[in-house]
């Protein structure tokens, strides 16, 4: 299997469902939620099922359970082997479609259900391995893109992304000239584009990115993408931003962490914002590539508990969805 980083699967969260059918007039958009005779499949995809069909009717079935139980383990579920409705309000919560088989582990580099799961790699733990200091250029498409959102901002979306980890890490990261030369190749795609990973259009998976030193960074075009909530009004707008700080990490050779408010925890809900890394990010990432000189962690920490607090501050001050959104999170 290719080292391939897949996407985001989108969906709403039923308590978010519920918030939402209380606080909006707006319909919900149909199939969000994960049906319990889905989770074979949805185990399957995301590496915690060798087979896609197992006897869901026996939910006794210790392969199954092993799976859920396992699937709960990597996101700060209570593990008891059973689909309760936490477990499947976190399936059906939008996510990176990275296989967690291949990238979740915590520190000791093992899967162990009573050991709190942090950052991951890939197997062989790639990363860019370029004469210092490293030098990084990305470019987006000029034909597989986006006609709603002026490119200009999908550039600056884009720019900010990489200036998250460009604070932490010593890699820089420039605009490339000429998108073929580009060691970052960002563009939108659409269903099957060539890779064995094709998209699924609204509400599927986001987005997927490939581990070092590939470089390629593919978002789905069939997504509503957003750059300003303000003006995107669609109920399952996805934060480019957002998916493009977490694609990144997985171009730097992150996988997916267990830790809830990281940047690269699979899921992002639709309509909100993770962009700012936490230290499990910062620490996953600089044991790859060291610290930026220039970054000193202990401010950080400092900014990111300012952080958290303003986000609140904000999202109370904006609307209430986001509140809702903030606190699943949390
Ligand atoms: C699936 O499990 C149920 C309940 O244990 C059992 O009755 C049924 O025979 C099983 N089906 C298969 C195909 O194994
Ligand atoms: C998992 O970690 C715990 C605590 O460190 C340890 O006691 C246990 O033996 C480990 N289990 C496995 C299967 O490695
Ligand atoms: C890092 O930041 C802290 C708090 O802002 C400060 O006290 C400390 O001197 C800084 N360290 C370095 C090496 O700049
Ligand atoms: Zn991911
Ligand atoms: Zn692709």
């Amino acid at each position: 299997m290719p080292p391939l980083l897949r996407s985001i699967l989108l969906s709403f969260s039923p308590l978010l469902l519920l918030l939402l059918s209380q606080t909006s007039s707006r319909p919900l958009p149909k199939g969000s939620h994960l049906d319990p005779s889905e989770t074979p499949r949805y185990l399957h995809k995301f590496g915690y099922l060798p087979k896609p069909v197992t006897n869901f009717s026996d939910h006794s079935d210790p392969e199954f359970k092993s799976a859920v139980s396992l699937y709960q383990s990597n996101h700060g579920l209570a593990v008891s082997g059973k689909l309760d409705s936490a477990t499947l309000a976190q399936m059906s919560t939008p996510r990176c479609g990275v296989s967690d088989k291949i990238t979740i582990n915590n520190k000791n580099g093992n899967n162990n259900d009573s050991v709190v799961s942090h950052y991951a790699y890939f197997p062989g733990q790639p990363r860019w391995t370029r004469a210092r200091p490293v030098v990084l250029t990305y470019a987006l498409s000029p034909t597989n893109n986006i006609d709603y959102i002026p490119r200009p901002k999908v550039e600056a979306a884009v720019r900010r992304a990489f200036g998250r980890w460009a604070r932490v890490i010593p890699v820089k990261f420039r605009p490339a000239e000429d998108y073929d030369a580009a060691d970052v190749k960002l563009g939108f795609y659409r269903g099957d584009h060539g890779d064995g990973e094709a998209f699924d259009g609204v509400l599927g998976v986001l987005a997927h990115a490939f581990s070092p030193e590939s470089g390629r960074l593919h978002l789905d075009a069939a997504e509503r993408w957003a750059v300003d909530f303000g003006v995107e009004e669609s109920d399952v707008a996805v934060d480019l931003e957002s998916v493009a700080t977490h694609e990144i990490g997985h171009v730097l050779g992150l996988g997916h962490s267990a830790v809830k408010e990281a940047v690269m925890f699979p899921s992002l809900s639709p309509r909100s914002k993770k962009v700012e890394l936490t230290v499990d990010d910062v620490e996953g990432v600089q044991a790859l590539y060291g610290s930026n000189p220039n970054f000193n962690i202990t401010s950080f920490l400092e900014s990111e508990t300012s952080y958290a607090v303003d986000s609140v501050r904000r999202s109370f001050m904006g609307n209430f969805v986001g509140v809702i959104v903030l606190l699943l999170c949390v």
